[in-house]
């Protein structure tokens, strides 16, 4: 019997501890059991189904009713990312001994704001920072921080480099007076298929998304550096303010790979910042065989790695690496409460400093475990395997008639679809997912496509055959 305690020193509250930890594992150890990646629910009968299970009720039905009800009625529709037929976004499972540090963190429910709330995790996530910078081919001038996602990281990264674009250039403290009386002028450049965080991040900022510019994109799905050069220079004979480009080092649907070095050459030219946002495309760096696709992410200002992408950890996993660390000052503001000035000079590092959050979660512990674990070469198998797998997938749709395919894969992602057009394209992402198999859709070149995002790796060429035999059976219908 479970006792709803805190978790604490008592033996009761400890029992507790384990036995309730017990049954959620034996549920998810069930789950497991099955294969497919979703039960294929309808989502109306699912909604009433959630929808019986009430919101407070006066008198709490205890641990045992209410972990039934999560057996019974949640986990079977839970969408289980283990599985080799779940393939439509950058969600991937989760490596065993993460989920074990989750537990850990949860338990210990440290907070990295500040050293008194977390000292091994507030040493932790330096030293871990400290070993991503020199991964990622950076000087200890750099910095990090954990953050929640690549949305976050991206938003940091350009929020940092507005901060110091805006001082750089113009002396203008932006932090204090708030944006210049020119920031209409201001221009964030990315490609046109970039994640819609650029967009948010801009509005986020008081930019809005007018001061987005979507680059063209050439053949294999990367920004088209001559018109890339050329838009930029335009801009600025016509007044405009370039202040950042973005390269994507991994685009959410094709996995393509901007030319980093290229750009770099255009942001000195304009004089401007350069992030990479690599969410996506961070863990490639693990894999001797494919990593120098990504090119030299040192060459960028500020670099976004998520780690609860191919690195397979469990959601919420990303990093923000800055080349300067003075580019943290954006988020620099000292609370009497919580960052004293004095606490810093005596060695108590109180990373509230470098975070859009103050609460924030010990996710750095899930790296930590999994490269101590695998090192270096465990994960060039597993990112190797992943990329390798959507080669392969590639290689059986790139000579068949029945198949109209994208650019080829740089990561782990293949962009195809159907002959037969739009609505049968439609009707075959429906119909694998009332059969529990999951894949993605999305559009190139003004026509419906189909997505599969290969990150798990324990997918092999015979199930990639059945897949592939399973949609030329479309065609045949
Ligand atoms: C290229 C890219 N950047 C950023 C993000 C946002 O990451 P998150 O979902 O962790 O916020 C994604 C998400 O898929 C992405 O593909």
């Amino acid at each position: 019997m479970a006792d709803f305690t805190v978790l604490s020193s008592s033996d009761t509250s400890v029992s507790a501890y384990l036995s309730t930890t017990d049954d959620i594992r034996r549920i998810v150890a069930e789950a497991c059991s099955n294969k497919s990646a979703f039960s294929g629910i309808d989502p109306y009968k699912l909604r009433e189904d959630i929808a019986r299970l009430g919101f407070l009720p006066e008198e709490g039905i205890g641990w045992e009713k209410t972990a039934e009800t999560i057996e019974k009625t949640i986990a079977p529709h839970m969408l289980r990312t283990w599985s080799t037929d779940y393939m439509p976004h950058l969600h991937s499972p989760a490596l065993i001994e993460t989920i074990a540090a989750e537990l850990f963190i949860a338990s210990f429910n440290s907070s990295m704001d500040s050293w008194d709330q977390g000292p091994a995790a507030t040493e932790l996530e330096c030293s871990m920072i400290k070993g991503l910078l020199g991964l990622y081919g950076y000087t200890e001038d750099g910095d990090g921080v954990f953050t929640s996602g690549g949305s976050q990281s991206n938003f940091s990264a350009i929020a940092c480099h507005l901060n110091t674009f805006l001082k750089k250039r113009y002396g203008h403290d932006a932090k204090k007076h708030g944006l210049p009386d020119f920031y209409r002028k201001l221009r964030l450049y990315t490609s046109e298929i970039s994640h819609f965080s650029m967009e948010k991040s801009a509005h986020m900022l008081g930019l809005g998304y007018d001061a987005v510019v979507h680059l063209p994109i050439d053949d294999l799905c990367r920004i088209d550096i001559t018109e890339a050069e050329r838009i930029i220079m335009h801009d600025i004979e016509s007044g405009l303010i370039p202040f950042c480009i973005n390269a994507t080092i991994g685009t959410t649907d094709f996995g393509s790979i901007d030319d980093i070095e290229a750009l770099r050459a255009i942001a000195d030219k304009a004089g401007c910042m350069l992030h990479a946002d690599a969410a996506y495309g961070s863990g490639a760096v693990m894999s001797s065989r494919y990593g120098n696709r990504l090119g030299n992410l040192s060459l960028a200002d500020s670099i976004t790695v998520d780690f609860h992408k191919m690195f397979l950890m469990p959601i919420s996993c990303s990093a923000l690496l800055v080349k300067d660390k003075e580019s943290f000052d954006a988020f620099m503001l000292h609370a009497d409460y919580l960052n004293r000035e004095e606490d810093e000079e005596d060695g108590y590092i109180n990373l509230v400093g470098k975070s859009l959050q103050t609460t924030r979660r010990f996710d750095a512990l899930k790296v930590f475990t999994s490269f101590s674990m695998r090192g270096r070469k465990g994960f060039d198998e597993i990112i190797s395997k992943v990329i390798g797998n959507a080669e392969y997938f590639y290689s059986l749709i790139e000579k068949d008639p029945d198949f109209i395919i994208s650019c080829p894969p740089q990561l782990s992602s293949v962009v195809f679809a159907l002959r037969g057009g739009d609505e049968l394209n439609k009707k075959v992402r429906r119909q694998l997912l009332s059969e529990g198999i999951v894949i993605g859709q999305t559009a190139y070149q003004g026509k419906t496509m189909l997505k599969f995002t290969l990150l798990n790796p324990a997918l092999d060429e015979s199930r990639i055959n059945e897949l592939y035999s399973k949609l030329k059976d479309f065609t045949e219908r």
